[in-house]
């Protein structure tokens, strides 16, 4: 399929990641940093309020685990890969990772606020967690061992929110940083607005992003073109 958008670095289709997938050359991928639907029928709040495709309560892992077996091929055996879940669908995920990488821990990305819910009755759910898998051959993460717990990286406000589950580019151009060559390449099957797009051009790596829904590949799009104008940037 021809891409959405492309650069001399970054590839965005706008398909369903289970077909497109299938079309990347087998071993080209040094990472898979993805926030797929977390199976929580999760709408948001105000302007950016929207279901998430695919987020029904069994769908979310049934696409996963479509995505990843589809996604296999492409991963370089010495590969690295965090996908974003939440506590609840945690042992889902789990399963579905395992199937195809060794499972190499769990991050907490602390968030510092938030959260509704019984407010009274129950701890607030400040956090997310980062599932940490790694292929076959061992690759060291580069740099000092860090912690589990991922705190500094702010959530993006509300209102300036361009998706209703936006990640932060900080925080997952921090884990690219750790964990994709200088020459590599990241791979993130479900996109949403190209926060993992804009990671990649912040460190100069290649990237593919996959995104279901037109409006988000728009606002990726306009998103990279910024980024690739500013330049890289360091790290937080
Ligand atoms: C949790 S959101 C990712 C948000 C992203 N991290 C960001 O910061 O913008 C998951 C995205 O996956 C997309 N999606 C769902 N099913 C998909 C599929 N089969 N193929 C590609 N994208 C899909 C949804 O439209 C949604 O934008």
């Amino acid at each position: 399929m021809k891409p959405y958008y492309q650069s001399d670095t970054i590839t965005l289709y706008h398909a369903d990641c289970r077909d497109q997938l299938l079309d990347l050359p087998s071993h080209s991928v040094d990472l898979l940093l993805t926030d797929p639907p977390y199976g929580m029928a999760f709408e948001g709040k105000g302007e950016h309020a929207a279901p998430i495709r695919a987020d029904g309560a069994r769908q979310g892992v049934r696409v996963l685990r479509q995505a990843l077996t589809a996604a296999a091929p492409a991963l370089k055996l010495d590969a690295h890969a965090f996908l974003f879940c939440h506590w609840a669908s945690w042992p889902d995920f789990y399963d579905a990772v395992s199937a195809h990488l060794r499972l190499k821990g769990a991050l907490v990305w602390w968030k510092d606020r938030g959260g509704s819910g019984d407010c009274a009755g129950s701890f607030a759910p400040d956090y997310e967690v980062v599932l940490h898998a790694a292929g076959p051959k061992r690759r060291p993460l580069a740099g000092k061992r860090r912690g589990a717990v991922l705190a500094g990286f702010p959530p993006v406000p509300p209102r300036q929110r361009t998706h209703p589950t936006e990640k932060p580019v900080e925080l997952l151009t921090h884990l690219a940083e750790k964990s994709c060559p200088q020459e590599g390449t990241v791979l993130d099957p479900f996109a949403g607005t190209g926060a993992t797009l804009v990671a990649a051009v912040h460190l100069g790596r290649r990237a593919v992003g996959i995104e279901l829904e037109e409006r988000y590949c728009e606002v990726a799009t306009r998103r990279v073109e910024l980024a690739l104008r500013e330049g890289p940037q360091s790290a937080a």
